[in-house]
C-alpha cells in the first residue's frame, strides 16, 4: 500500500467542493491505488456547513480516503500537501466579468500562497479554479518565491471541454473524436481556442467543419460565453463540470499525453509564442508524465495572433490591477 498523499482544497464548503471532493476520495484525482489525506479548508463562517460535508465523506466509506482535517488555519490545512486545489473565492453573479472578482478575491491568494510555501510538502503542486483564476494563480505564485514557478497551474480545461464538444457535436461525432483543441490565454471571455489545429476524426477540424463563419459567429462566443449562459441558466455557476475539469488537469499534468493530443492549462509562461514572461498563459500543453512542456512550432495565422495578443492584453491589466498584491 501506497503511502497516502494529502490533498488540500480550499471553498470545501462550497458548490465545486462538492462534486470534487468524493471524486478525489474515490480514486479519480491520483489513480485507483492511491490513499488520500483530504485537507479541507474554508472560511470560519462556512465550518458548520464543511462538518455536513466530512460527515458525508465518512459515510461513503471510500477505501482510499485516510484522513480528514477540516480546518480554517491555513498553515494546518496546507500542512504536507503535495496537491493544492485552490477554489475557495467568490463566483460571479450574472452581468458580471470575472476580473470584476479581482478586488473581493485577489488578496485570498496572497495568505494562501504564503501558507502553501510555509507547510506544503517539498513537491507541492497547486491548481488554482477560484476566478479570475488566472491572476489568482499569479497572486499566489508570486506570494510564494521559494516553489518553482513550473509547480502553478490556472485551470483551462474546462473550456477546452467545452470547446471539443461543440466541435463534436457540428461535426456529429463523439466528443472523443476531436483532439488537439487548445484554449490560449485567460480564463475570460478573451481567451481563445485554437480550432485551427484541432483535429476531428484524424483530419483537420477546418476540412471537417468548413464553415468558416460558424467558428467566429458561433463556436468561439459560444466557448466564451459559456461560464455566463450556465450562470444564466442555473442562478449559479458551473459546478459539476469544473470540478470534472480538475479532475482532468491533474490527470493530464500527471500521465503522458498521447502522441495525438495535447492538454490546456494556463502556466507561467516563459515568453513561448512571443507572450510577456511571468504571466499565467493558457497554452497547448504535452506532459510526459512529470514534466510539461509547451507545444512548439505551431503556426498562428493573421486571426490566431489578433487573438492570442488580445488575450494577454488582458491579462497585463489584471496584473496591473493586483500591482498590490505581487511583492
Ligand atoms: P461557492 O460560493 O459555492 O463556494 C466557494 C466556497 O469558498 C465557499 O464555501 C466559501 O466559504 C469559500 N471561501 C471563500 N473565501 C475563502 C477563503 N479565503 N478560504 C477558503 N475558502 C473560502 O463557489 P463555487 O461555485 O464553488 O466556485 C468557487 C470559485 O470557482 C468561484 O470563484 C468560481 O467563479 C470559480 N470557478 C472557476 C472555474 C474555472 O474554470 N476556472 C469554473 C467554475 C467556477
Ligand atoms: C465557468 O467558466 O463556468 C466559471 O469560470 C464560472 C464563471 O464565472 O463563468
Amino acid at each position: 500500500m501506497k503511502n497516502p498523499v494529502h490533498v488540500a482544497v480550499t471553498g470545501a464548503a462550497g458548490q465545486i467542493g462538492y462534486s470534487l471532493l468524493v471524486r478525489i476520495a474515490s480514486g479519480q484525482l491520483l489513480g485507483p491505488d492511491q490513499p488520500v489525506v483530504l485537507r479541507l479548508i474554508e472560511i470560519e463562517p462556512a465550518m458548520g456547513a464543511l462538518e455536513g460535508v466530512v460527515m458525508e465523506l465518512q459515510d461513503c466509506a471510500f477505501p482510499l480516503l485516510k484522513g480528514i482535517v477540516p480546518t480554517c488555519d491555513l498553515a494546518e490545512g496546507f500542512n504536507n500537501a503535495s496537491w493544492a486545489m485552490l477554489v475557495g473565492s467568490v463566483p460571479r453573479k450574472a452581468g458580471m466579468e470575472r476580473k470584476d472578482l479581482l478586488g473581493i478575491n485577489g488578496k485570498i491568494f496572497t495568505s494562501q500562497g504564503k501558507a502553501i510555501q510555509e507547510n506544503a510538502a517539498s513537491d507541492i503542486r497547486t491548481l488554482v479554479v477560484g476566478n479570475p483564476c488566472n491572476t489568482n494563480c499569479l497572486i499566489a505564485m508570486n506570494n510564494a518565491p521559494d516553489i518553482p514557478k513550473d509547480r502553478w497551474f490556472a485551470m483551462t480545461k474546462l473550456d477546452e471541454n467545452r470547446a471539443k464538444t461543440q466541435l463534436a457535436i457540428k461535426a456529429g461525432v463523439d466528443t472523443t473524436e476531436v483532439k488537439n483543441l487548445a484554449i490560449w490565454g485567460n480564463h475570460s471571455s478573451t481567451m481563445y481556442p485554437n480550432y485551427f489545429d484541432a483535429t476531428i476524426g484524424g483530419k483537420a477540424a477546418t476540412d471537417v467543419i468548413t464553415d468558416e463563419a460558424w467558428y467566429k459567429d458561433d463556436f468561439i462566443p459560444t466557448v466564451q460565453q459559456r461560464g455566463a449562459a450556465i450562470i444564466k441558466a442555473r442562478g449559479l455557476s458551473s459546478a459539476a463540470s469544473a470540478a470534472n475539469a480538475a479532475i482532468d488537469t491533474v490527470a493530464n499534468i500527471v500521465r503522458k499525453t498521447p502522441s495525438d493530443d495535447v492538454f490546456s492549462v494556463a502556466i507561467c509562461s516563459q515568453g513561448e509564442y512571443g507572450i510577456e514572461p511571468g504571466l499565467m498563459y493558457s497554452y497547448p500543453m504535452k506532459s510526459d508524465g512529470e514534466k510539461l512542456s509547451v507545444v512548439e512550432g505551431i503556426e498562428l495565422n493573421a486571426f490566431s495572433k489578433e487573438k492570442v495578443v488580445a488575450t494577454e492584453n488582458e491579462l497585463k491589466e489584471e496584473k496591473a490591477m493586483v500591482a498590490d498584491l505581487l511583492p
